[in-house]
């Protein structure tokens, strides 16, 4: 209720308000961009490709080739690193910040060829072959099809177009769920990841804090309603106006830090406060209500399992069995690397602790005391305390 009640307000207040502020102080231009011209806004060479998935999703996959240092840039062997955002947020979250501290731009002055997903249903990745974009059947998918087709189809483009056999895969939050049970489930894929970097990793949830999915759990007869149905908080060129007009003025700022704190979790001090309106245009990026339903179908259970449709009757249509099939992640052999933060509301300790005893071929794992969620991505300090590890793990493994 809260929650819904704080959105609520939240678009009233600016709606009400939005006229009032026409003549707004300069913003980051990146608030305003799509993928492609944030990346050659930072003068760095951007790809664009669509990937269709065996059921029809047409996916937005971004490319930074090489980058400003040209490290590599005509060597045929340059190593792809593929990067999968999280729940609610799209490809932006890699390059939201300056290039010195955004993971994409640093691994491509690192000479990698960087690959940035996007599952359906975000932003970028909201069409499909046959199904219209406002039907109930374009939504009806969680997390489980974003593992079962979006990310065997990106992962298989990126190996024909590049030739590179195997990749390095870096997942945020659902990204890294998405990756335990595509890893865990078809090891043709798995074969082709040569070390798989979690951060901020999501499996069961049990002790699961953020109140965005508490909210969901305690309303799911609502969420429920709209399953399969509709777009959640889909990134609206409205609520981009909101985002990069209106964060930037001052007495908006605790409005829209408290709006990402109730979705991710996050920490003033470790953020550049300054890109506030980046954040806030780019994200949420939007997902389906069915895969919000999922999530709060797991919450208080220790288990991981596959979306429950609602009776034994289709579980048995959709699973041949009556139940929600469970994932089980000791089936992954992955190399695998994983950084968690004890502030973490999605990723709780607790949880973390549970998934890393079950996973078989765990190279590497950093706990952070004082981060959440999102300082992952965002942190002012994420380059010392993640992506230069990254780094030195990917050359010690090539
Ligand atoms: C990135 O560059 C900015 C501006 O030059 C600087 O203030 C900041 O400290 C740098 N960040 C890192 C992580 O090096
Ligand atoms: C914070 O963001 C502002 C605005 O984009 C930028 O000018 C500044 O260099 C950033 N500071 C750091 C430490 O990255
Ligand atoms: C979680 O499950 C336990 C028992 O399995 C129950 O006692 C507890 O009330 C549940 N918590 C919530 C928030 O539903
Ligand atoms: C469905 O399950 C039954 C019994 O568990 C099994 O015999 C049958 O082969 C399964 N069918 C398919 C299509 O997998
Ligand atoms: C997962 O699989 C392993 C090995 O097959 C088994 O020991 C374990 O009990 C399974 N876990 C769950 C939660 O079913």
């Amino acid at each position: 209720m809260w929650y819904l009640f704080k959105v609520m307000s939240f678009i009233l207040t600016l709606g009400t308000a939005h006229g009032a502020f026409r003549y707004k102080r300069s913003v980051n231009p990146e608030a305003n961009m799509n993928i492609r011209q944030i990346i050659s806004y930072w003068g760095y060479p951007d790809e664009e490709y669509n990937v269709v998935t065996e059921d029809g999703y047409i996916l937005g996959l971004y490319r930074i080739p090489y980058g400003k240092t040209k490290i590599g840039k005509n060597s045929a062997q340059r190593l792809v690193v593929y990067l999968q955002h999280g729940l609610l947020t799209s490809a932006s979250s890699w390059i939201s910040n300056l290039p010195n501290n955004s993971l994409g731009f640093i691994l491509a002055d690192a000479g990698y060829d960087v690959w940035m997903g996007n599952s359906r249903g975000t932003t970028w990745s909201r069409k499909h072959m046959y199904l219209k974009t406002n039907s109930k059947e374009f939504w009806a998918f969680s997390f489980d099809e974003m593992a079962k087709y979006d990310l065997p189809a990106s992962i298989d483009f990126i190996v024909k177009q590049t030739g590179q056999e195997e990749i390095f895969y870096v997942g945020h939050s659902q990204g890294t769920t998405i990756a335990f049970i595509t890893f865990s489930t078809i090891p043709k894929i798995a074969e082709r990841i040569k070390v798989f970097f979690a951060l901020a990793p999501v499996f069961s949830i049990k002790y699961l804090r953020s109140p965005l999915i508490k909210i969901a759990y305690k309303w799911k007869s609502v969420i429920k309603f709209f399953s399969g149905n509709k777009a959640f908080l889909p990134n609206t060129a409205f609520k981009r106006l909101i985002g990069s007009k209106l964060c930037p003025l001052k007495i908006f700022r605790k409005t829209c830090r408290d709006f990402l704190f109730t979705l991710y979790g996050y920490d003033p001090k470790n953020l550049n406060m300054s890109r506030m309106d980046v954040y806030m245009s780019q994200n949420p990026a939007g997902t389906s209500f069915q895969n919000i339903l999922h999530w709060s179908q797991l919450f208080n259970s220790s288990y991981m399992k596959a979306f429950d449709w609602g009776s034994p009757a289709l579980n048995l249509i959709h699973y041949n069995q009556t139940t929600a099939p469970l994932y089980n992640v000791t089936n992954m052999k992955v190399s695998t690397a994983t950084w968690n933060g004890e502030n973490d509301l999605m990723a709780d300790p607790d949880d973390t602790g549970i998934l890393l005893s079950e996973i078989t071929n765990l190279i590497y794992h950093k706990t952070i005391s004082y981060y959440n969620h999102i300082d992952f991505l965002f942190g002012l300090d994420v380059y010392q305390q993640v992506y230069q590890e990254i780094i030195d793990i990917i050359q010690r493994n090539i």
